[in-house]
C-alpha cells in the first residue's frame, strides 16, 4: 500500500524504515500536511501524520479526492484531525494508542525538578562565574501534594513516580483508576479542590471541547499560591496569557511546559534564519520562571520504536483487512 509519510524528521525516520521492512512503498517528506502539500500524496492510498500536521476538513476533502483512504497518526493525540469530516468521507484514521507512557511521565518529572531546583538559572550562574546560591532555593517534593489532571496511561505512570518521591497525590479525572488508588493511595477530587490543595499541578488529559482552556484566569484564581505548574499534554488546555498573569501575580511560582498553545508553526522546525514572529511565545520563553521544551516529552528510543511499530502495524492491518484495531473514528 503506497504511503506518504509527512513531517519526517531525522529522529524518527530510521525507526520507521526499520519497522517497515521494505513494505508499503513508503515515501517521506519533511513538509507538513496542509492545503499546499496535499497533492504530494497523489497516487498514495495511505498517509502518516505527526502532531504538527493539520488535517482540517478542507485538507481531508482534498485527500479523499486524490484517492487517499487511510490516515495513520504517529501520535496518541488526534486533536489535529477533523475526525467528524474523516468519518463523513469514509477516511479511516488510526492512532498509536500507547507508546511508553513512561517517556512523557519522566519528562514531566524532569520539568518539575528543573523548575523547582532552578537548574537553568544554576547553569547560567555557573557559566558566568557567579557561585552564589541566593536565587536557587527550592523545596522538598517529599510530603508535598501533587495534583494530576488525567490519570490515564501517562498520568498513572507519572503518579507512580511521584508516589515514589513520597508525595501525596490528588487526581481529577471523570474515569476513576481503581488500580492506581491501590498502588499510590491517590485521592480523586473535583478540580477546584485539586487546584486549592496542590503544591504541584501536572496536566495529563487530552485536549478536547471540555479541556480546552481549562486553565484560564478563573481557574488560576483557584490555585494554591506558589504552586508549580507542568503541562506535557496539549498547549490548548492552558490560556497562555492567563498563565503569564498567574506567574506575574505569584499564583504560579514556576511553569514547565513541553507544549504551547500556538506551537504548530514553531515546534519541530529549524527557524534559525526566520525566527518565530509570535510576541506571546517571546514573552513566555523570556519569562525568568518558565522552562520550555519543544514538544519533546515523547523523545526516547523506546517511544520512537513503539510509534514506528504501531504505525506500520496499522498500515499492515488496513492492507490485509481494510480495518485496524487502533481506529479512532
Ligand atoms: P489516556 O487516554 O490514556 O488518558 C487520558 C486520561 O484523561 C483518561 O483517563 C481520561 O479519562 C482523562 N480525561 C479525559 N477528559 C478529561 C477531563 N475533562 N478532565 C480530566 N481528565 C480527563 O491518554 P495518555 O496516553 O495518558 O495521554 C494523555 C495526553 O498526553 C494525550 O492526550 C496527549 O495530549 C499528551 N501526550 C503528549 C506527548 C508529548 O510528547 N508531549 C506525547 C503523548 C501524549
Amino acid at each position: 500500500m503506497k504511503t506518504l509519510i509527512y513531517s519526517i524528521h531525522a529522529f524518527d525516520r530510521p525507526f520507521l524504515e526499520t519497522a517497515a521492512k521494505g513494505k508499503h512503498a513508503i515515501q517521506f517528506t519533511d513538509l507538513s500536511l496542509s492545503e499546499e502539500t496535499v497533492s504530494l500524496a497523489e497516487g498514495c492510498e495511505a498517509i502518516a501524520l505527526f502532531t504538527g500536521d493539520h488535517a482540517s476538513a478542507e485538507v481531508l476533502e482534498q485527500l479523499h479526492k486524490i484517492g487517499v483512504k487511510y490516515v495513520a497518526l504517529r501520535s496518541v493525540g488526534y486533536d489535529h484531525v477533523d475526525l467528524e469530516k474523516a468519518k463523513q468521507l469514509g477516511l479511516k484514521v488510526a492512532n498509536v494508542p500507547a507508546y511508553s507512557p513512561n517517556a512523557i511521565a519522566e519528562h514531566a518529572v524532569a520539568l518539575i525538578l528543573a523548575i523547582n531546583r532552578k537548574l537553568a538559572k544554576s547553569h547560567d550562574l555557573m557559566e558566568s562565574n557567579d557561585f552564589r546560591l541566593d536565587e536557587l532555593v527550592g523545596f522538598d517534593l517529599f510530603g508535598k501534594t501533587v495534583g494530576i489532571i488525567g490519570t490515564g496511561k501517562i498520568g498513572a505512570a507519572f503518579a507512580r513516580i511521584m508516589h515514589g518521591f513520597g508525595c501525596k497525590l490528588i487526581a481529577y479525572d471523570p474515569e476513576i483508576n481503581a488500580e492506581l488508588i491501590t498502588q499510590t493511595a491517590i485521592r480523586y477530587e473535583n478540580l477546584e479542590t485539586l487546584c486549592a490543595q496542590s503544591d504541584v499541578i501536572a496536566i495529563h488529559c487530552p485536549l478536547n471541547a471540555e479541556t480546552k482552556q481549562m486553565f484560564n484566569k478563573s481557574r488560576f484564581a483557584q490555585v494554591k499560591k506558589g504552586a508549580l505548574f507542568v503541562n506535557t499534554a496539549r498547549g490548548g488546555i492552558v490560556n497562555t496569557v492567563d498563565l503569564l498573569e498567574a506567574l506575574d501575580n505569584g499564583t504560579i511560582a514556576a511553569a514547565g511546559l513541553d507544549v504551547y498553545e500556538f506551537e504548530k508553526p514553531i515546534y519541530f522546525k529549524d527557524l534559525r534564519i526566520t525566527p518565530p514572529a509570535d510576541a506571546l511565545f517571546e514573552r513566555l520563553r523570556n519569562h525568568p520562571r518558565v522552562m520550555l521544551t519543544g514538544h519533546q516529552a515523547f523523545l526516547t528510543n523506546e517511544a520512537l520504536e513503539g510509534i514506528a511499530e504501531t504505525t506500520i502495524s496499522n498500515l499492515d492491518q488496513w492492507q490485509e483487512s481494510g480495518e485496524s484495531e487502533n481506529e479512532v473514528n
